[in-house]
């Protein structure tokens, strides 16, 4: 039979002794001794039973405030010792905030995104909106629209790279032009930069994918005189002041088309290596929007006119800063990449 006069103190031991644990498993223990199912205070519960009937009320009511008693006294012994536990850990972990600082190295921005950044900024700054197109392309937007004959070499395997039958990974940026035409009305001035895809064996001046930078002006008398004047100051401001010249040269969707060259800038026209003695350096295709494409995209090719042109970004790099292999612009090598900060 459990003396209940003695309960008081048995709450008041455990409470000291709770008090003073140092751990989570020692409360468990704890917990054991005095709740668990042959606890100490447990075993006052049981004793209820045999109490008198008029007293059991009264007795079952300081049993419960017992057991409260200790369950809070573990809840708040086990809130301390986690706080406890985790301003050690934080401790341990402190950050000097004395110590330097570890050098971190400073990227650089690629030599062809600076070129190409460049090129992009004349051109807005002459009104031309930046227009981007998908990789992966139709072989109308990538041909047909741009009237090439079904026939035509460059749409071979040898020299195109084919996703499915009609679904090619563009060779230049012109379906972008295409998109623009079939979506927007003249007037209208674009270029659009992007990588563009051809079957090459990369050597020195040939890589399987390489960026271009096209353009495109449209509307009512749009003439040759533009084409020439934009380009030349496009030119000048490139590559500085210098005479200019157009060639004759193809292209299924201009017409007529040309090949813009610079006077060579590494020997102002004596000939040299660079410009291989010539004293020239080619470094666009353009010409007049062929009426055919105008046709293809639902343009009036008695109202409106064109000019368009097209440069590979690599190349122009190449040229402007001495670069002698195109595959160096891929390889991260940050000796090379370095150079041009
Ligand atoms: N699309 C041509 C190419 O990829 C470049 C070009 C564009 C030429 C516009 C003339 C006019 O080579």
């Amino acid at each position: 039979m459990q003396d209940f006069s003695r309960l008081d103190d048995l709450v008041q031991q455990a409470l000291g002794i709770i008090e003073k644990a140092g751990s989570e498993n020692e409360l468990k223990e704890l917990k054991v001794t005095y709740l668990g199912k042959k606890g100490k205070v447990t075993s006052y519960f049981k004793a209820l039973g045999s109490a008198p009937a008029q007293e059991r009320k009264a007795l079952g009511q300081q049993v419960n405030r017992a057991r409260q008693a200790i369950e809070n006294a573990l809840a708040v012994r086990e809130e301390a010792i986690k706080l406890d536990a985790l301003d050690q850990k934080l401790e341990a972990r402190k950050v000097d905030v004395t110590l330097p600082g570890r050098p971190f190295g400073r990227g650089t921005v690629h030599i062809l995104d600076q070129v190409m950044d460049r090129i992009l900024d004349l051109f807005s700054g002459l009104g031309f909106d930046v227009v981007l197109g998908p990789e992966v392309e139709t072989s109308w937007n990538n041909f047909d629209a741009l009237n090439f004959p079904p026939d035509h070499p460059a749409r071979d395997m040898q020299d195109t790279v084919f996703i499915e039958d009609e679904i090619v990974l563009r060779t230049h940026t012109s379906p972008v032009q295409v998109r623009t035409m079939k979506s927007r009305k003249p007037p209208l001035r674009v270029v659009c930069p992007g990588v563009v895809y051809r079957r090459d064996t990369p050597d020195a001046t040939h890589a399987p994918a390489f960026f271009q930078v096209e353009g495109l002006m449209v509307g009512e008398h749009v003439s040759f005189a533009e084409l020439k004047g934009t380009l030349n100051l496009f030119a000048r401001k490139l590559f500085g002041e210098g005479d200019t010249r157009f060639r004759p040269s193809f292209f299924p969707f201009t017409e007529p088309s040309a090949e813009m060259d610079v006077r060579c800038f590494a020997c102002g026209g004596e000939g040299c290596a660079l410009c291989k003695q010539s004293g020239w350096i080619e470094i666009l295709g353009c010409g007049m929007v062929d009426p055919a494409v105008f046709d293809a995209v639902g343009y009036d090719n008695e109202k409106y006119t064109g000019w368009a042109f097209g440069m590979g970004v690599e190349r122009i790099a190449m040229l402007r800063h001495a670069i002698d292999d195109i595959r160096l612009f891929a390889e991260n090598d940050l000796r090379f990449l370095k150079q041009f900060v």
